[in-house]
């Protein structure tokens, strides 16, 4: 082997192996793969992580077309994303026009930090992939009610539901994403409601696809039917009591008059008697302790009179 041969290899393995001093800035490699991932208009910028030896962490800008055309291509920093060590970043609160945005991204090492990398093409919301919602069918009291998935405040939902069967008979509904309970009509007992919800998201001025259909089983109200049977029956048993009652005294009465008992002692006979007449004067007083409370008075002591004297004839 040659010396000249065995200086060169010397000099090349040395500049493979330690890079040129004056690079020292962007030692550290820049993030690459950057890409908006955007749903439902929450958009996230996402990037490859770098291999190195060490907590590597991440700084974002952005430059909207503002910035772009009028402030000398500013680029500012993104307050949530500065000096951290996931990679990704919610840029959601960068975008609030239609127009489109640059992002770029480089990586952080103790001192060294890479270039910029940026992301191409710039993003524009328009391109946000819009998922149909989830939605839930329910039935409180006799009211058919959807619940649909909170969007935030750039959505608006058509809902489109109708009766089993009649699927021709289709009615639809729009609401805003702040009312997320959406009463659609009274439902019938028995019978099955579907529906299904398109998402419009207000500031592209875009639909979802449809959702998947939900359906609902309406409950017959068999329960609240033996409820009220129940309750019915309960009534007739009240009303039966006092009419009870009375047939009961009647009854009593009337044996007392029929076969008298001898040694009943008069001041009990003019109780009885007494009860009775008054029952009679007065009937809507009915019961038993206002009777009783009520002193017998002179009209009554005079009707007591005649009916013992009635009692004389029948025997
Ligand atoms: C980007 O990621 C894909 C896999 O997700 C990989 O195949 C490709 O090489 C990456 N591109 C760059 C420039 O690193
Ligand atoms: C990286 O960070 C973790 C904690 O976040 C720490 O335990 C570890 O020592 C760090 N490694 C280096 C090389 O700084
Ligand atoms: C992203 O930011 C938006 C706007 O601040 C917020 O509504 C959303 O919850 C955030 N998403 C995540 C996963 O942090
Ligand atoms: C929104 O919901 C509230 C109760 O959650 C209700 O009082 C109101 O009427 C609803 N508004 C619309 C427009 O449906
Ligand atoms: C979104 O869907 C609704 C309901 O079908 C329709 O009325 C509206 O025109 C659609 N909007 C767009 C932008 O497609």
């Amino acid at each position: 082997m040659d010396i000249q041969g065995y200086i060169l290899r010397v000099i090349l393995m040395f500049l493979i192996s330690a890079p040129p001093a004056y690079s020292d800035q962007h030692l550290l490699p820049a993030p690459e793969n950057i890409s908006v991932v955007s749903i439902n208009l929450k958009h996230f910028l996402h990037w490859d992580p770098v291999m190195a030896a060490g907590n590597v962490t991440y700084s974002v800008q952005s430059q909207g077309e503002y910035e772009s055309l009028y402030m000398k291509h500013y680029w500012h920093d993104l307050e949530n994303c500065q000096d951290i060590s996931a990679h990704q970043c919610n840029v959601t609160d960068e975008v609030f026009a239609s127009v489109l945005y640059k992002f770029r991204v480089r990586s952080m090492l103790g001192n060294q930090q890479s270039a910029w990398a940026e992301l191409e093409p710039p993003f524009n919301r328009k391109t946000s992939l819009l998922i149909p919602p989830k939605v839930d069918l329910q039935v409180s009291g006799l009211n058919l009610v959807a619940q649909i998935e909170d969007y935030g405040p750039y959505f608006n939902f058509f809902v489109f539901y109708w009766q089993k069967g009649k699927q021709d008979d289709v009615k639809s509904k729009k609401t805003s994403s702040y009312n997320i309970s959406t009463f659609l009509e009274k439902a019938e007992e028995g019978k099955e409601y579907c529906a299904k919800v398109i998402a419009h998201a207000n500031p592209i001025n875009k639909n979802s696809s449809s959702s998947d259909t939900v359906c609902i089983q309406v409950k017959e109200v068999k329960q609240s039917g033996l409820f009220t049977g129940l309750l019915c029956l309960f009534g007739v048993v009240l009303a039966f009591v006092p009419m009870g009652f009375a047939a009961w005294k009647a009854v009593t009465v009337m044996r007392y008059f029929c076969c008298p008992d001898e040694d009943i002692p008069d001041v009990l006979k003019e109780s009885y008697v007494g009860q009775r007449m008054l029952k009679n004067d007065n009937s809507s007083k009915e019961t038993s302790g206002e009777i009783c409370s009520v002193e017998p008075h002179e009209h009554m002591l005079f009707q007591e009179n005649t009916s013992f004297t009635v009692k004389m004839q029948t025997l």
